[in-house]
């Protein structure tokens, strides 16, 4: 093997990732005098984060009477009952307090007429638990995501936090007991390795959207956390929930944001119907995602799509006064434009469910530690090592999130590892030295792809990876779909070993870059449908047509799964955390999910 000289670093903390998750933690850690470094892989303010729309969701109640334990109980009811109720109990509560530190950042919320932040309605968010619609999204226009990651970026920087940019992590430094000593990185930049030492590793790293052929992830996505996780022998959690949005560009899978429908907007068929009446008669265009992307599906599939082939659905807005949509809809009306053709004050969007979001991910508490669930106990700590935002299952989001839960989950989580670090970590101390073997193998499989002289070129693996989870593990699963499914992804995944890099240069090689991250999807495609196949009912964004129903006697249960260096699964559960935090709110037991 090659040998490769390693630069050292130590630090107190650092953070993978620079999303929203990833710079409030940064910027929260560094506040408190904790030495912090932030690796990334692109420049902080290009993270996916940039491209969150709608809104970010806190009870703040301008805009009609809110309380976080409506937020709660929505949040509760969105995740069919498989979200831990003790951290939605925190992240509603704190929800509120993390808009207005937001908003005492610089972030530039939209105004209602009085100066307060402006509130949107978004699907599934009522007062009065699941009386009557409530607006309770807060934005930025529609481009809330950006003015957050700018502002973060922003406080970071007043905090003189360190950031290490075009640095692809490549594992974790775990020691022999199962703690985490740190990571091993790339810098694109130079081609020279970095051995970083911390007390803390904070995976913030992302959801891995990319492991489908059409979502609206940006290809940065790959998840490259989980996979690290999967490799220091860490279970991966509900895998299976993969959330559809409703509204992605036909074509295009670029998102057009659910604050149209909280605007006015709304879906027809072919025969210009308004359907959603007929599948949620009270919320309507504004209920759940995962029962719109169903909706929208079985349209499709019983002839009534739209289009030369009736396979999509339109979004209307033309309707609205061109002042809304000028005013709070600038970005989704540019987007259509470009990537639609469309004006969208004269013309309908064509659009069609696209895959959005991870649900599931390295299993976690509510102070950001990543836990190694065992049968004696579901809830130990993995010393030295946290995982914040879509990257971690703590589990808020359950079987499938509410619109707006995700920017809320990445502000409310950061601030948690940054206030739990500051508990657990003394400024300055001392680091033991790097022992366990996980550097050597991480060298042994960067070098093993570096040298990759097999027949298979990246990108065609990919796609055939991409194509299969989208064929095998889409909106509607059954089991033969997703019998297929396992052995098709285990095929690929065997595949590996035939792929072929064309450029062994440590400086800016792409190939080399995609190849890693390939790598990482492939172990997180065996988990997901693994879980898929084996979990028995319909519940969230997991519809079986062969168990149409939520069974809560058998699976009101984490699914958990692990994949070893042979690529071979195995899988477990957790228990639901159903009781809340405290005692300033009621547990809410499952009951039917009706919109
Ligand atoms: O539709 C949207 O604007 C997306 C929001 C979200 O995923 O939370």
């Amino acid at each position: 093997m090659t040998a490769y000289p390693i630069t050292e670093h130590e630090y107190d903390v650092i953070v993978v990732g620079a999303g929203g998750a990833g710079l409030r933690a940064t910027l929260g850690m560094s506040a408190v005098g904790l030495r912090t470094a932030c690796l990334t892989k692109v420049f902080p303010t290009r993270s996916h984060t940039v491209a969150a729309q709608g809104g970010i969701a806190a009870a703040l109640g301008n805009l009609g009477a809110d309380d976080w334990r409506f937020h709660m109980y929505d949040t509760v009811k969105g995740s069919d009952w498989l979200g831990d109720q003790d951290a939605i109990e925190y992240l509603c509560r704190n929800a509120i307090p993390a808009v207005i530190e937001l908003e005492h950042y610089g972030v530039p919320f939209s105004r209602t007429e009085d100066g307060k932040i402006y509130q949107r309605p978004f699907g599934g968010h009522t007062a009065n638990y699941g009386e009557a619609p409530v607006r309770r999204a807060n934005a930025a226009a529609d481009r809330t995501g950006h003015a957050i990651l700018h502002s973060l970026y922003q406080q970071c920087l007043k905090h003189r936090s360190e950031f290490y940019v075009e640095y692809i992590v490549l594992d974790l430094l775990m020691d022999e007991s199962g703690a985490c000593q740190g990571v091993l990185a790339w810098c694109l930049d130079d081609g020279s390795l970095h051995r970083f030492r911390a007390h803390q590793t904070v995976l913030a790293t992302g959801g891995y959207g990319r492991v489908y052929f059409s979502c609206t992830s940006a290809h940065t996505c790959t998840g490259d956390g989980n996979a690290m996780a999967l490799r220091a022998g860490l279970p991966l959690q509900d895998m299976e929930f993969i959330q559809f949005h409703p509204t992605g560009i036909y074509g295009a899978g670029c998102l057009i944001s659910e604050g149209v429908r909280g605007e006015g907007g709304y879906l027809t068929n072919s025969a210009g119907e308004r359907f959603m009446e007929r599948y949620a008669p009270s919320a309507k265009d504004l209920a759940s995602r995962d029962v719109v992307s169903r909706a929208m599906t079985m349209e499709i599939l019983e002839g009534r799509g739209v289009g030369e082939h009736q396979d999509h659905i339109l979004l209307h807005i033309e309707h609205l006064p061109a002042e809304t949509i000028h005013e709070k809809l600038p970005g989704i009306s540019e987007t259509a434009k470009i990537f639609a053709g469309v004006d969208v004050t004269r013309q309908p969007i064509p659009v069609l469910p696209t895959v959005h979001y991870n649900m599931g991910g390295i299993p976690t508490n509510y102070h950001a530690e990543v836990l190694r669930p065992t049968a004696k106990n579901p809830d130990a700590v993995v010393p030295g090592l946290m995982a914040i935002g879509e990257a971690a299952c703590v589990s808020v989001h359950g079987a499938n999130r509410l619109g707006c839960n995700s920017l809320v989950d990445l502000v409310v989580f950061g601030r948690a590892a940054a206030i739990r670090a500051a508990e657990l970590i003394k400024p300055g101390a001392k680091h033991a030295p790097v022992t366990g073997g996980s550097e050597e193998a991480a060298l042994a499989r960067f070098d093993r792809m570096r040298q990759a002289k097999g027949e298979r070129a990246v990108g065609a693996h990919r796609l055939k990876l991409q194509k299969q989870m989208q064929q095998s593990c889409a909106v509607f699963r059954e089991d033969k779909l997703l019998s297929q499914g396992v052995t098709e992804i285990d095929r690929i995944a065997k595949g590996m070993n035939d792929l072929g890099i064309s450029d062994r240069s440590l400086i800016w090689n792409s190939d080399l870059v995609e190849a890693l991250e390939l790598d990482n999807l492939v172990v997180q495609a065996q988990a997901t449908v693994y879980s898929a196949h084996n979990r028995t009912e319909s519940r969230g964004a997991h519809a079986r047509d062969d168990y149409p129903n939520r069974d809560d006697i058998k699976w009101l249960k984490h699914s958990l799964a692990w994949v070893d260096s042979k690529g071979k699964v195995k899988l477990g559960d957790r228990p639901v955390h159903l009781q809340p935090m405290t005692d300033e709110v009621q547990s809410f037991p499952p009951k039917p999910r009706v919109y």
